[in-house]
This record gives C-alpha cells, sequence and structure tokens, in this order.
C-alpha cells in the first residue's frame, strides 16, 4: 500500500515537473507530459502552421512558448517588432539539430543553411562570393537566362498547341527553369527539359522539401530510434529515400569534373572552383571543412532553397495576373513601351516600376516562403523584454506570413491590390 501511494505521488510529481514552464518563459499553452502541445498545434490550423501560429499568437501575444515533445521548447515569433529584434540578436541565430534536416546531409550538420557559427560563415561567404563570380544577379548569366526563358516560352507554347482546349498545366515547368539556371552555375551545363532523370530529379527535390512536418520535425528524437523505427520517420517527416538520389547525382557529377580535373583558366563552375579550394585547403589542413559531402549538401541547399521559392513566386505572379486583366494589361503595355520586342533585361528594371511593383505585391500576398528556417537559442535571452524568451535548445519559428500580411503599418491582408 505504502509502495502504491509512494508511486502514485512519484508519478504526479514527475507529470507535474513535466508540465512546468520555466519561469519568465513566454506566455502560451500548456500540453502534456511527454508529447508537450503537439497533439493540440494544429487543431489551430489543420493545413497551415504559419496560419496556426497567427492565431495562437492572438490569444498569447507576438512571443509564444511552448513546448513540443519531452522536452524541447519551441518559441513562436508573430510580429514586426519582434522578428526584426529577434533577427538581430545573435544568440537566437543558431541553427537546430533537426533530424528532418539533418536527413538532407547525411545525418551530419552540413551545407550552408542548416549550420552555424564559424563554419556557416566560412561556407557561405565562400559560396557567395564563386556563385556573384560565375554571375549570380548578375548581368553576365543573362544569356544563359535568355536561353531558359526561350526554351520555356516554346514548351508553354507547345502545350497550349497540343491541347484541344489550349489549357496548359504549369505545374513543375518554372522548377525545370529555375534548376536549370542554378545548375548552368554549379556543373557548368543544362539540362534538355524532358530528360527524365532531371525530371526524377526534380520530383525528389519537391516532395522532399513539401513532405518536412514543421512542428513535429522540431522534436529531438534520439538518432538510433530514428534508424531503427519507420513509423518515427515518418511521423517527423523524414525522407532520406527522397534525398538519396539526389546526392548520388550530384556525387557522380562532382566525379566527372574530378576526372576533368581542369587547369585553374579552365575552372568555369562552381563545382571546378570547390574542388579547387578542397585540395588547397587539405594540403594546408588536413581536418578542413571543405569536403566532398559538403560539397553536396551545399548544392543540395542551394537547390532547396532557390527552387521551390523562386518557381512560386513566378506561379503566383502569373495567377494574380490571370485574374487582374487590368493589372495584367498595364504591365504588358510598360513591358512594351520599355522592351519592345526583346525580352526584358536586368538594365531595363529600374524603367520598369510598375512591372517590379506587380512582382512584389504577388510575392508579399502569396506569402512566398511564409516561415523563415528555424533558428535556435544559443543561450538563454530576452525578446520583447520577456526574460526567458528562449532557454538554450530553444527552437524559434519566425513568421514572414505577418509581415508580409501587413504592407507598411497598413493591415493588407492576402489579396493582390
Ligand atoms: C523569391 C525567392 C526567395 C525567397 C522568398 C527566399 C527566402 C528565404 C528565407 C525566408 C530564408 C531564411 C532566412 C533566415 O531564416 O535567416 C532564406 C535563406 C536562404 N536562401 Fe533564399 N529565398 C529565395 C531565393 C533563393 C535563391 C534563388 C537561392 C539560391 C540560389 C536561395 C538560397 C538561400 C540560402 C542558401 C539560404 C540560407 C542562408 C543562410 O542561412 O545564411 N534563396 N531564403
Amino acid at each position: 500500500m505504502i509502495f502504491e501511494l509512494c508511486a502514485t505521488i512519484l508519478l504526479i510529481g514527475l507529470i507535474l515537473k513535466m508540465t512546468k514552464r520555466p519561469h519568465n518563459f513566454p506566455p502560451g499553452p500548456r500540453g502534456l507530459p511527454l508529447v508537450g502541445y503537439l497533439p493540440f498545434f494544429s487543431s489551430w490550423d489543420p493545413q497551415y502552421p504559419h496560419k496556426a501560429m497567427k492565431k495562437i499568437s492572438e490569444v498569447y501575444g507576438p512571443v509564444v512558448g511552448l513546448y513540443v515533445g519531452p522536452s524541447r521548447p519551441v518559441i513562436s515569433v508573430c510580429s514586426h517588432e519582434a522578428m526584426k529584434e529577434a533577427m538581430l540578436n545573435d544568440d537566437l541565430n543558431g541553427r537546430p539539430d533537426l533530424a528532418v534536416m539533418m536527413a538532407r546531409t547525411f545525418g551530419e550538420k552540413l551545407g550552408i543553411m542548416f549550420v552555424m557559427g564559424q563554419f556557416w560563415q566560412e561556407q557561405r561567404r565562400f559560396t557567395m562570393r564563386h556563385l556573384r563570380d560565375l554571375g549570380f544577379g548578375k548581368t553576365s548569366i543573362e544569356d544563359q537566362m535568355m536561353g531558359e526563358v526561350g526554351d520555356l516560352i516554346k514548351d508553354i507554347e507547345n502545350k497550349s498547341q497540343s491541347d484541344p482546349e489550349r489549357i496548359v498545366d504549369l505545374k513543375g515547368i518554372f522548377q525545370v527553369s529555375v534548376i536549370n539556371i542554378l545548375w548552368a552555375m554549379v556543373a557548368g551545363e543544362r539540362f534538355q527539359r524532358h530528360d527524365s532523370k532531371f525530371q526524377e530529379l526534380l520530383r525528389a527535390n519537391e516532395l522532399f522539401f513539401r513532405t518536412g512536418k514543421i512542428f513535429r520535425g522540431s522534436m529531438p528524437v534520439p538518432a538510433f530510434l530514428l534508424k531503427r523505427f519507420r513509423f518515427i520517420r515518418e511521423f517527423i517527416g523524414v525522407k532520406a529515400e527522397l534525398i538519396e538520389p539526389i546526392q548520388k547525382f550530384i556525387k557522380e557529377t562532382i566525379e566527372d569534373h574530378q576526372q576533368r580535373n581542369p587547369s585553374d583558366d579552365e575552372a568555369g563552375d562552381f563545382i571546378d572552383v570547390y574542388l579547387k579550394e578542397m585540395k588547397k585547403q587539405k594540403d594546408e589542413n588536413p581536418s578542413t571543412n571543405f569536403t566532398e559531402k559538403q560539397l553536396i549538401s551545399t548544392i543540395i541547399d542551394l537547390f532547396g532553397a532557390g527552387a521551390e521559392s523562386t518557381s512560386g513566386s513566378i506561379g503566383f505572379a502569373i495567377i494574380h495576373l490571370v485574374r487582374d486583366q487590368q493589372v495584367q494589361q498595364k504591365m504588358q503595355m510598360e513591358l512594351d513601351q520599355v522592351c519592345g520586342e526583346f525580352f526584358p533585361t536586368i538594365n531595363h528594371r529600374s524603367s520598369l516600376p510598375y512591372t517590379e511593383a506587380v512582382l512584389m505585391e504577388a510575392q508579399r500576398c502569396s506569402s512566398i516562403a511564409p516561415l523563415t528556417v528555424p533558428h535556435y537559442a544559443v543561450k538563454d535571452t530576452k525578446l520583447q523584454g520577456i526574460g526567458k524568451s528562449a532557454q538554450p535548445e530553444s527552437v524559434c519559428r519566425f513568421s514572414r506570413f505577418q509581415i508580409l500580411e501587413r504592407s507598411g503599418s497598413v493591415p493588407s491582408g492576402t489579396s493582390f491590390k
């Protein structure tokens, strides 16, 4: 009897301890022991985590603290002021070790998007510098882009002619162009648009980035459990089998580059310059961060970050233009006046204010990338005056959705204006 009583008291004590929130933790809903708030989160919005975050913030305030799993604090940040403060706070600029993210990069913290500190600085700086040298964001890449745009237009025309009602399914069509332009910088070649291997890679890339579960994915799960139990992998959205063909394809391309072994003058793409740096660093420092796995992971990050965001922006802009014919005509008039029969180029940009405003409004109201990548508190820190806004190991989710929903200080909603 005494044993049962003690066990019950111990159990109740343990449950209370597990649901206790630290002193000065941001306001937020309580959860259950072991699973935290996970079972209830999607009741706020079953489809869109950023909308669930918005609804929770309307009850608890712009900085909300909750737990997922037995021990993972999650901080949801949902106002312009709080997000600006958070983004400027270096203590919140870490990246968590989430299994969902690490599945992309051989179970290690590699690449650019989900790494931090000196490693991040070194690899990001190298990548940005060399992509810029290879034409990223510059007029020197325009010839390649024009070739791609020409092929895209032909593709749309062919599709429209082959359908009796002239209906074109645009799904995936822009991703081909975006990845092809990135691939030209990364590997020095473009794919044929209908190449079956290329189509396979695009599908895997899209599926991988769409199947990640934003809140479940924040649960800390030991690697051995993940490896052993498929249902846990599925529950938190780890799809390593989708990323493996992409890793293999990039690895084979790197091997082709290694065999070619170009001279310094011939190094014409990102893989060439990275391999050159890898060799140089290995000679000087055997424990260098410049490795083949890191190169593969960086390329995966560029595809993942660049393809969906850019092709989504173009796709949404087209939907808005189809729905708003007046805006479409005004934009067409500006393009005709400024560019005549030629494609618009970066040099035309400053003479196309209306076109630029339309594209920016399409991005704003469609909430391209409604959340930033998950951030991580490297130590206890304050946010919006709340003392323990993020303790070490808190995963911080910042909502761009609420910022995009407002235009300046005026709420503008999600309709195209
Ligand atoms: C409309 C297009 C795009 C949008 C809306 C967008 C949006 C974003 C957002 C919200 C972040 C997270 C920032 C943070 O949490 O700190 C991010 C990071 C990143 N994006 Fe983009 N992006 C776009 C295009 C691209 C393209 C074309 C590339 C590459 C070719 C790219 C590469 C990256 C990388 C590498 C990061 C991680 C940066 C870091 O952690 O330092 N993005 N992007």
